[in-house]
């Protein structure tokens, strides 16, 4: 069997990653193998993806296949990387390997695999809903047609981005952590109008169409974010009572931090 692409981890963001291209035919599922770590991750694939894949447990025999695949994606949780060692075949001198480990430098990656052209991605969990962001990073003798097969294979869930490996902190906190800080944002106002007595469903669903609604206005029309404000913030008003208190506590400053603090963690990874 000749595999072209091999998933070293096949969780929730490479299952992203591979479905749409499965579902778009743009690779055929007896080209991929994919290696998860436990017995119940290996039978709920078998049993419920939807594609009939060539799936191993990490401990298999057949696992060493993935070393021989021309592409490797590399989706496992960083704190497990030093379980994977790399197997030199003799095709596999001049692979690509592509990891999406969050905060793992090319630096890193190169001395781990050192048979192989890495590249490095940063994605975030919208590329789920095929609503990704993803940036990629080359290391050293990447081709032009080696880059176009790596961009394809994120463009189907996600808008890609090149970048330089020296922002790939900055987009990590903007675009992979920033999905937490909303989720507590679209809570904490969920509160807010559960203190209010309405319900937490009813909130939820008022807030969540609410940020819908103020996203597609300042992204589809000429209207910029300080324009907004100025719209919805009448003299003496309701908003700028709220907008008072939020300065009082500072939330600018403390959403500044915030993405600060991402950024200076995912650097103490490399
Ligand atoms: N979640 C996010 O928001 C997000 C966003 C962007 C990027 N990322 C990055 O994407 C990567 C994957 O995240 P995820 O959320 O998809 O994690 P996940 O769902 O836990 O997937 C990790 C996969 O790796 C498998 N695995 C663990 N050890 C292995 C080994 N030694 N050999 C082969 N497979 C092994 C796991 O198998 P078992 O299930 O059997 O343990 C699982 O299938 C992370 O490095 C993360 O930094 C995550």
């Amino acid at each position: 069997m000749s595999y072209k692409l091999g998933v070293i981890g096949f969780g929730n963001i490479a299952k992203a990653i591979i479905t749409p291209m499965l579902d778009q035919k743009l690779i055929k599922s007896h080209e991929i193998i994919c290696l998860v770590n436990s017995k119940k991750s290996f039978e709920n694939i078998k049993k419920f993806y939807n594609y009939d894949i060539d799936i191993f447990h990490s401990s298999s025999d057949e696992a060493k296949l993935i070393w021989n695949c021309p592409n490797k994606l590399l989706a496992i949780k960083p704190q497990q990387l030093e379980s994977i060692e790399e197997i030199k075949t003799s095709k596999n001198s001049d692979n690509i390997l592509i990891s999406i480990l969050a905060g793992i430098s090319l630096n890193k990656l190169e001395k781990k695999f050192p048979n192989h052209k890495c590249v490095r991605a940063v994605t975030n969990i919208p590329i789920t809903i095929k609503k990704g962001l993803t940036a990629i990073s080359w290391g050293e003798k990447i081709n032009e047609d080696e880059k176009k097969f790596v961009k394809n294979l994120f463009k189907n869930a996600s808008k890609v981005f090149e970048f330089s490996e020296e922002y790939l902190d900055i987009f990590l906190a903007l675009t992979s952590s920033s999905p937490a800080i909303i989720a507590l944002i679209i809570e904490a106002l969920s509160d807010g109008g559960l203190n209010g007595g309405l319900s937490k469903k009813i909130s939820e669903e008022l807030i969540l169409d609410m940020i819908l609604g103020t996203i597609l206005l300042i992204k589809n029309s000429e209207i910029t974010t300080a324009d907004l404000k100025t719209m919805v913030t009448s003299p003496g008003g309701t908003t700028i009572s709220a907008l008072r208190v939020l300065e009082k506590k500072s939330l600018r400053s403390a959403l500044i931090e915030a993405i600060i603090a991402a950024t200076n963690k995912s650097k103490e990874f490399r």
